[in-house]
Formats: C-alpha cells, structure tokens, sequence
C-alpha cells in the first residue's frame, strides 16, 4: 500500500483569516526551491497550525531552513516526530552512542571508506538519502552544532523542477525506466574492508522507476540519485552510462539549486523525496571542524507513473526506529 508521509495541506475557508497568533513567516530563497522560516520556537511542541504551514512550506520548497535553534538531541528526537516517525540514524553506518535515532554528519565521515582517486564530475556527490533503501526516507533533519566560518555550505536542488523541464520525448522515455540504487564505493575508488563489512551486515540494493510520482501532490520527480544510481535497467552499460550521465548534469544545474551557508543553530528540513543535496567539499581544504546531526523519516515504497512500486534487490525496508530493529 502507498502511504503518504505528509498530508496534503488543508486550504483556509475565505472567511478565516489569512495570519494567525500561530503564523509562520515563509521567505523563499530562490525561484524554485528553498524557504528561510520565521516565527517558531522548535523546542517547544509545534501549534497544530504551525505544523500544517511548515508541511505545506515543505512540499511547496522543497527544503526549508531554520536559524538559531539551539535544540538538544532530544529536542531534535522530537521535533522530527511531529512530521514521522524517526528510522535509526543510519541503517548502515550507524548512530550517535546513546541516540539512536541520530546520525553523527562529521567532517571525516566518509574517510576510511574508500580509497583511491576518485573520478570528480560537476554531479560527484549529490545524492537523496539512502535510495539503495526500497523506502528511502521521507524527509531529513539536519541540525548544525559546529560550523566553519567559512566554507561548508550545502547545496539542494529540486528534482520536480528538473523533470518539467526536460523535453517531452525524454519526459516520455525516462517515465518508462528504472534504475538500480546501492552503495557501491564510487566512481575509481576501491571500498575499504570496514565499508565492504559494513555493507556484507546490512545490504540494501533497490531498484527504483527513475521518475516517481508524489502521493500528495501527483506531482513527478526526476528521481535520480547521482552517488547511488549506478544502471538503468534493460539499457546497455553504455547507454545507460550516458543516458544517466545527462540525466545527473541536468539535475544539478544551477538554477534548480539554493545553496545554505550554515550557522551553529541552523537547521535544514528536505523532502528527501523530491530533492538531491551536496554535501560541501571545500571543508576538506580548511582546517576548520564541522560537525551536523541529522535524523530521517520513514519513507514510502517511490512508485512510478506506470504504478509499479520500486523493487528491493537485497536488504529489508528502512523501519522506523524501534530498539528490536538496532543491528
Ligand atoms: C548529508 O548528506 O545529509 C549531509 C550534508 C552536509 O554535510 O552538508
């Protein structure tokens, strides 16, 4: 069954009033994608109307950001559960002793997992959280503790976006496909023995249809998950190597990105399903620390617009958290 993570928002009659003691401010940071919110306390329990603008703000931006919220782990733990229900903080690197639920976004957390040179495209490193999942997560929580001064900002970009605006006869075509989502060491490196372990404990292979529709809104997302969509099913390598080589350049185009600079405090909100982020590269060249928390939502099973829901390769469906589903 397709379940829907967050609920259509309810419209307002005419003659209720527009701004409420409870009203958010919504700001948009550019044409397509990307809110600054004002207006709420996220370590208090959020005002039933609150909670259906910020759903709204969120399937409408695609991401919203949030300033100076000095949440607590548990804060975080339970302003994520007004929107879902929280999966462990990582179904396959882990989670913060004693939380879960959270998974640490350190500066090195991505060393000791492969080595060699790897091959750098203006795509490498844009990824949606967790696609080699059947369920990869509704939506993700990250929460910046320590920031650089400089540098480290990410970069989200708006996947509704890049499929409208792909032709109609490749609109068609990419409507039809799907594709085959893991974590597979990237492009020229060789994955280390820890992540190859790792990965043996918890395989999670999935084939997903390259554009999904959102239960919610029926709108269709190009859902292409550069550092994870290795192959487009039925198409040769070749073809697939270049039809998903045009596909990632398309959807990191510029105009469908915001990029956030971040602040201790801040806080960035996505729908994972309709987004990919890239995570900063600069920061390995600066001294500096950084050190973010991030929580997911359970995710629905991504079904296409022929109907066919993804199909899992290897590996169980990302649960939410329970302490019987820990490994
Ligand atoms: C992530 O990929 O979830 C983290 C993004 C970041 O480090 O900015």
């Amino acid at each position: 069954m397709v379940t829907s993570t967050f609920q259509k928002p309810t419209s307002r009659s005419s003659n209720t009033p527009a701004a409420t003691p409870h009203s958010i401010a919504v700001h948009p940071l550019t044409g397509h994608i990307g809110a600054e919110i004002e207006g709420v306390n996220l370590k208090e329990p959020l005002h039933p109307i609150v909670l259906e603008e910020l759903k709204a703000a969120l399937l409408k931006w695609k991401v919203v950001f949030f300033r100076d919220q000095p949440l607590s782990h548990e804060e975080h733990v339970a302003f994520a559960k007004a929107f879902g229900e929280p999966t462990v903080g990582h179904p396959v690197f882990g989670f913060v002793e004693g939380y879960p639920q959270i998974y640490s976004v350190a500066r090195d957390r991505l060393k000791g997992r492969a080595e060699g040179e790897q091959v750098i495209r203006p795509w490498t490193g844009f990824h949606t959280d967790v696609t080699a999942a059947v369920n990869p997560p509704a939506a993700s929580i990250l929460r910046g503790v320590i920031v650089p001064p400089y540098g480290g900002d990410t970069i989200w970009t708006n996947l509704a976006e890049a499929y409208k605006t792909l032709s109609a006869p490749l609109r068609s075509f990419v409507d039809t496909l799907r594709g085959v989502h893991s974590f597979r060491a990237p492009e020229g490196q060789t994955a280390t023995a820890d992540f190859i372990e790792k990965n043996k404990r918890r395989p999670l292979i999935s084939e997903h249809p390259l554009v999904r529709v959102i239960p919610e809104t029926g709108e269709r997302v190009l859902f292409v998950s550069p550092s994870f969509l290795k192959s487009i099913s039925g198409l040769s390598p070749r073809e697939s190597q270049h039809l998903l080589e045009l596909l990632f350049e398309h959807v990191s185009r510029p105009e469908f990105t915001v990029r956030f600079r971040w602040h201790a405090n801040s806080i960035a909100f996505w729908d994972n399903r309709t987004t990919s982020h890239l995570a900063p590269r600069d920061i390995f060249s600066l001294e500096f620390d950084r050190q973010l928390y991030r929580i997911t939502l359970r995710g629905e099973v991504p079904v296409g617009v022929d109907g066919k829901p993804s199909t899992s390769i290897e590996g169980d469906p990302v649960d939410a958290y329970s302490p019987e589903n820990v490994h």
